[in-house]
């Protein structure tokens, strides 16, 4: 039933090549071929991979109902290490019929587990938060096998992660309704907080752990069952994770995970009357989609987007406090998130001196292998990923960008890049328009304040802005002015269980974390007690 990939299956190691691993969007009945070149063995991710294999903790099928499942027509899709390009393990290939039986166990349960009280469903998450903890260094070095992030920055995911479940159990107790003063004296007015019912939970794979927990935390808390359909290239973390909840002593078939064809899945969910809300974290375009679909059988939706992060320096900002705080913004994850700085947008005063400086730092940081300890820049997900960076910054290069540093894959080959700084960025190139969503810092300059706005808002998405500036009061107009769900003044990394994120615009729509995410499973319910006047 595990389907560790039969030794990490290799096919050509080694050589100078630069080729990237063709991960497979179809599904095989056979252990997937992969051509690999790569420069560089990762025997350490081999040893990771078969210890966490002979420890029980690499789960290779889908959670259907409480029970590991393989997909009805024996196929399998490979998942691969995005360092070594090698297939660390083969996870089932599902469709409509397996996302339906899945919907179908969620359905089942939230019978139950939304009849319990707050406080059982609190124990739980609690229980649930202790194991994911207790096994950080596990689901961290699965994170860096099938996502490649650094050890340390995954360990930080899994307690970022985490933290969305603890704070859910404790939030669990504080769904409170109201009761409204009635206009009539006979009658008596209440507003009651039930939960919106299964949900599907559609989840990215630059944050295999956080973005689920972020969803299923506040949803099971509020008495919601889920269908978690992560992506293909990280299954790994969420079926550990999963495996965690069942330990925890959450029922079967509260939390179901299902794979394979995104569309398939994604159609059966949208289809199902069963399913509620989809709560989705990804791309604007498959955003909007869902939202389309979702109007067949008027669920709730809650999407995270695509963002296109400004990131305003200002000539009175600190300059250690801008380059520290971009630096952080920029590079997490490799420029792989939705938050990420991507448009960094210097006063002219300063420019010169921040690029310099800028670039300075940047060059200091380690490319490589997420296992070793010194590196901060993992490799990309995918050999599109690289694909799409190149194509950015050709186009911004024939648009009169200049490259101060990088500017090309790294010498390590695979899906690595160097980290990189282009000066002379305009509004028009495609790199301003859109996320790179990889290690490319442009720089574009401005003159006014109200210029840095306009440059600023000029974008369909609201996700993440951020302001560099020493003047509390230019801080807080700025703020006031940027159209994004989120700011962060004089800070790159913003992103905490407590507080809401969100965009506006074409970046989505409701809350994650905070108490504000709570309300996004949560239904509300009038009730109107008359008589009340005769005994
Ligand atoms: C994302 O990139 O979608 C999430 C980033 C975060 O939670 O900070």
């Amino acid at each position: 039933m595990w389907r560790m990939a039969a030794a990490l299956t290799r096919i050509a190691a080694v050589g100078g090549g630069t080729a990237a691993p063709a991960r497979s969007a179809h599904c095989s009945s056979m252990h997937h071929p992969v051509t690999v070149l790569c420069r560089q063995i990762s025997t350490e991710a081999q040893s990771v991979a078969a210890r966490l294999n002979s420890s029980g903790f690499l789960r290779t099928q889908a959670l259907i109902g409480g029970k590991w499942t393989d997909a009805y027509d024996g196929k399998t899709i490979g998942v691969n290490n995005p360092a070594t390009g090698e297939v660390i393990a083969n996870i089932p290939c599902m469709g409509a019929r397996e996302a339906s039986d899945a919907i179908g166990s969620a359905y089942d349960a939230f019978k139950s587990w939304s009849k319990l009280t707050a406080a059982e469903r609190s124990k739980c998450l609690r229980k649930w938060y202790d194991l994911l903890i207790g096994h950080k260094e596990e689901l961290g070095q699965l994170m860096t096998l099938e996502q490649g992030k650094p050890l340390k920055e995954a360990i930080g995911e899994v307690n970022y992660g985490a933290s969305f479940i603890e704070f859910s159990a404790e939030e669990a107790k504080r769904v409170y309704g109201d009761i409204i003063p009635s206009p009539l004296s006979d009658r008596r007015l209440f507003v009651l907080k039930q939960p919106v019912g299964v949900v599907g939970v559609i989840t990215p794979w630059n944050f295999p752990l956080a973005m689920i927990t972020r969803k299923v935390g506040p949803a099971l808390a509020c008495g919601c069952t889920v269908v978690i359909k992560p992506s293909e290239l990280t299954p790994l973390t969420a079926l550990a994770a999963a495996e965690l909840a069942l330990q925890a002593g959450i029922p079967p078939g509260v939390v179901n995970v299902v794979m394979g064809h995104a569309s398939d899945i994604g159609d059966a969910l949208l289809a199902s009357p069963q399913v509620r809300k989809i709560s989705f974290t990804g791309s604007t375009a498959v955003g909007k989609k869902l939202m389309a679909g979702a109007a067949g059988t008027v669920k709730k939706v809650s999407l995270e987007l695509g963002g296109n992060a400004p990131c305003i320096v200002f000539d009175d900002a600190d300059l250690d406090v801008a380059i520290k705080g971009t630096l952080a913004s920029k590079f997490r994850n490799s420029g792989q998130t939705c938050v990420c700085a991507n448009r960094i947008i210097v006063q002219e005063g300063i420019y010169e001196k921040f690029a310099d400086a800028f670039s300075k730092a940047v060059q200091k940081m380690q490319v490589g292998d997420g296992f070793h300890d010194d590196v901060s820049q993992g490799p990309l997900i995918n050999e599109a990923a690289v694909q799409k960076v190149e194509t950015f910054l050709e186009d911004a290069i024939s648009k009169g960008a200049k490259v101060i540093l990088g500017g090309k894959r790294h010498s390590l080959g695979m899906t690595f890049y160097e980290p990189t700084v282009i000066t002379d960025v305009k509004s028009d190139m495609l790199i301003s328009r859109e996320e790179v969503f990889g290690p490319v810092a442009p720089l574009l300059r401005f003159k006014t304040e109200e210029e840095a706005v306009q440059i600023a808002n000029d974008t369909n998405a609201g996700l993440a802005a951020y302001v560099f500036t020493s003047n509390i009061q230019r801080s807080w107009r700025v703020s006031e002015a940027l159209e994004y769900g989120i700011v962060g003044v004089n800070e790159g990394i913003v992103s905490t269980e407590v507080a809401p994120f969100g965009g506006v615009k074409q970046s989505g729509l409701g809350r994650e974390g905070s108490k504000y995410g709570m309300d996004e499973y949560l239904e509300m319910k009038y009730i109107c007690l008359g008589n009340m006047l005769s005994n």
